[in-house]
């Protein structure tokens, strides 16, 4: 037997590693519910968030028509087994179902160019906002804890100097929605719930400082505002292990939390050289240095344990991730990643036991 083939049923749990730092979470599809994915779920993980539920074109894919079947599965997966939730994501500048784009008679709202126009709608659009978070943060507010309110809004490339995205959201209603957003989700959700801003590439300069500034704005403005969620979609070896730590003590030294949202490790850099087909074809050595850079990860977080109070892997295990679509198009078809610490067979990976010793 060679130490891939161990199942990650017959090792130590995760979580239970982990019980005195910060919850552990997994991002699942309904399908993950059953079967041995379930299993692996509710061994190892105390946390769980959907990928792609809670998403605004699958939860109201219609004005005032709510899909709540999938959530509603998640959420009672969760209650069984006694996991922690998190919701993601209440607002976003990719997949906004069109219902949301268009004024009431059916046009475009970003086409609009009559200043007076352009304010009604702005006001039926955060309008619309404010229903949405309302019918689903009351519907949720006993089960959810932790909500990613809104998801990247800041663009270190765009043109206006504070680098807010230049979305949908954002021509419509300036700053507005972000606080929309974050009140409706307190006013819903309790006051018990943590509300995030969950970005990317949080670690880096000069993009940190822009979400630091909009934050510090927006609290002095009475926004909200508990923690940030850092995604943290990561290749080997990047980003460097500093620029991570600066970051997570730079939001708390403001007195945010720090949740790891969507946590992978990629083992293709931004242009690879070569695409593996199959987890067979990848090559020891590079299922090492990926178990390296785990290892040294989770042992930074584990030192920054008091500022970081959950991590959430984007997936479970390598058969499914959105990398595997990544390297599918980048290998014409038959590619594959492999970025979590469970093989596409839930065997653990050299990974798995970087980050539990
Ligand atoms: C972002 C989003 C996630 C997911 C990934 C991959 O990180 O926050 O919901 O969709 O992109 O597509």
């Amino acid at each position: 037997m060679t130490i891939r083939d161990v199942n990650a049923l017959e090792t130590q749990a995760l979580a239970e590693r982990y019980k005195d730092s910060f919850s552990i979470g997994a991002a699942l599809e309904p399908e993950h519910l059953e079967g041995r994915s379930a299993d692996v779920v509710k061994f190892h993980f105390n946390s769980i968030v959907a990928e792609n539920a809670m998403k605004a074109p699958n939860i109201q894919p219609q004005e005032g028509v709510f899909n709540f079947e999938e959530t509603d599965r998640i959420v009672q997966f969760a209650k069984e087994n006694q996991l922690e939730l998190r919701f993601h994501t209440l607002v976003w500048h990719a997949e906004i179902p069109e219902w949301f784009t268009l004024d009431k008679n059916g046009q475009e709202m970003m086409e609009e160019t009559d200043p007076l126009k352009r304010e009604e709608n702005k006001q039926l659009l955060l309008k619309r906002l404010e229903d949405h978070i309302r019918v689903i943060a009351s519907r949720y507010r006993e089960d959810i804890k932790y909500w990613d309110v809104v998801n990247e809004v800041i663009d270190e490339n765009a043109g206006n100097s504070k680098k807010l995205r230049e979305s949908f959201w954002y021509e419509l209603t300036g700053t507005d929605y972000i606080k929309t957003a974050f009140l409706a989700t307190r006013k819903y959700a309790g006051e018990d719930a943590k509300l995030f801003i969950n970005e990317f590439n949080t670690e880096m300069e000069p993009k940190r400082s822009y979400l630091l500034e909009l934050v510090k704005e927006l609290m002095a403005d009475g926004v909200p505002i508990d923690g940030i969620g850092h995604q943290s979609h990561y290749t080997i070896g990047w980003p460097p292990l500093q620029d991570i730590e600066e970051s997570i003590l730079l939001f708390s030294s403001f007195g945010l939390d720090n949740q790891i949202t969507e946590l992978d490790v990629s083992i293709y850099s931004s242009e690879p050289e070569k695409i593996y087909g199959s987890d067979d074809e990848i090559p020891e050595e590079l299922l090492q240095e990926q178990a390296k850079y785990y290892g040294d990860l989770f042992e930074l977080y584990e030192e920054l344990d008091d500022q970081i109070s959950s991590i959430t892997f984007w997936g479970l295990a390598d058969n499914r991730s959105w990398l595997n679509f990544r390297a599918q198009d980048l290998s014409n078809g038959n590619g594959k990643d492999a970025p979590f610490v469970f093989d596409s067979y839930y065997n653990v990976k050299p990974a798995f036991w970087a980050i539990v010793k």
